[in-house]
């Protein structure tokens, strides 16, 4: 497994552009990377449904031997496409990919750059400024379950939610960490503990436990319904969110709109130190695929939580700073309100670095 410390040799990336319009997105983002961080080796994998029409391939084994014996991380755009109605390439590359890499952590910034994009009365920069923490590895995702006489009329189904102590307790701590790390002073868990009784009773007695470990850090608790709604009514109360892996997926997608919109949403899938896997929250949009009108924006932060995490926060701060000059010139996508297209959105950022 590579780390950051025994790296002796330049860091190496594994670029899958993936389907619709994560290919479009991703070959920006790679300009974007070539411009700023050159010494970064690349390499392209065609995984995606194209593949997986042609030949069957969904993540080889050799190729996923290889990116953990060679890589330093995954930069990936988004699976998904009509013509694969079960998504199970994208259960195995992309869902696949977070569990074999043990990728513990999803960090999404809810992160407002430019006050004219949100959709809240009033509401500016520094109002919407949030880091998400989703677990990654468990809950409603981890594929437990079955069904039982299916297609008949009693047909039974289930899917295991599944929480352990080990998993709440590592997502947790990585929120805290981190709130300590950049001089944020509240954390706050979401569930559903009222409903879910079990789950829930784990997550909030690991809440207690480690929040004692942070007593400069005021740990508070919500339910998620209510977290969806404070988000909209009053994101200023929020610095650090920690959840489960499906309330996580909601809340940023609610977050995206928050901060402008989905083509301005970067995530990082981590396991520190490891090998981790870098995408936009988007997916493939095939209802917009094939235009060249897809907003790189989210594909660029993206790439910034990736440098950041080979070791150059300063690469992400700059891109930051240029797709914010972007946003305020309005140098955008048609779904922004502008008439540029995805290149030309790639010129005007790359322009301003
Ligand atoms: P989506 O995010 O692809 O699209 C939702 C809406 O947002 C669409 O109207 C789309 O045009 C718009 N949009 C999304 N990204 C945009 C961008 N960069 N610029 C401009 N507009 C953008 O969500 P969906 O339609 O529910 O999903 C489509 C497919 O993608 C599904 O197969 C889904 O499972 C998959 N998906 C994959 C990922 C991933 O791989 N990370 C994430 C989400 C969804
Ligand atoms: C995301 C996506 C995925 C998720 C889908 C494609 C399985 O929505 O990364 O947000 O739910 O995690
Ligand atoms: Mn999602």
């Amino acid at each position: 497994m590579s780390t950051q410390s025994a790296r002796t040799r330049a860091p190496k990336v594994a670029v899958v552009p993936g389907d619709g319009i994560g290919q479009e997105v991703i070959a920006q983002g790679v300009r974007l990377i070539a411009a700023l961080a050159p010494d970064i080796e690349v390499e392209w994998f065609d995984l995606g449904a194209e593949r997986y029409l042609r030949d069957g391939t969904t993540l080889p084994d050799d190729v996923f031997a290889r990116w953990q014996a060679e890589f330093d991380a995954v930069y990936l755009g988004a699976l998904g496409d009509p013509r694969v109605p079960s998504n199970v390439h994208a259960k195995d590359i992309l869902l696949g990919s977070r569990f074999r890499l043990d990728l513990y952590i999803n960090q999404r910034p809810i992160r407002l750059l430019d006050a004219r994009r949100c959709p809240l009365k009033g509401k500016g920069p520094q109002d919407v400024d949030i880091m998400v923490f989703r677990e990654n590895t468990e809950d409603l995702y981890t594929g437990v379950g079955g069904t039982f006489k299916e297609g008949t009329a009693d047909e039974v189904a289930q899917e295991l939610c599944i929480a352990t102590r080990k998993g709440v307790e590592r997502i947790i701590r990585a929120a805290f960490a981190w709130a300590r790390a950049n001089g944020k002073t509240r954390v706050c868990m979401s569930d559903k503990s009222n409903a879910m009784r079990f789950t829930g009773g784990l997550w909030q007695r690991t809440f207690k436990l480690v929040a004692a470990e942070y007593p400069e850090i005021t740990a508070s608790h919500l339910y998620v319904d209510v977290l969806a709604m404070e988000l909209v009514r009053a994101p200023e109360r929020f610095e650090v969110i920690v959840t489960s892996n499906l309330f996580g997926d909601i809340i940023t997608d609610l977050g995206a709109i928050l901060q402008g919109g989905i083509g301005l949403a970067c995530s990082g899938n981590i396991h520190p130190g490891r090998l981790s896997l870098f995408e936009p929250v988007h997916g493939s949009a095939p209802d917009i695929a094939g235009k060249g009108i897809a907003n790189p924006m989210a594909a660029f932060l993206t790439a910034g939580q990736l440098l950041s995490h080979l070791g150059r926060p300063e690469l992400e701060a700059r891109i930051g700073e240029a797709v914010r000059g972007a946003l305020l010139a309005d140098e955008v996508t048609p779904e922004l309100g502008g008439t540029l297209s995805t290149a030309q959105v790639g010129d005007a950022v790359l322009a301003r670095l």
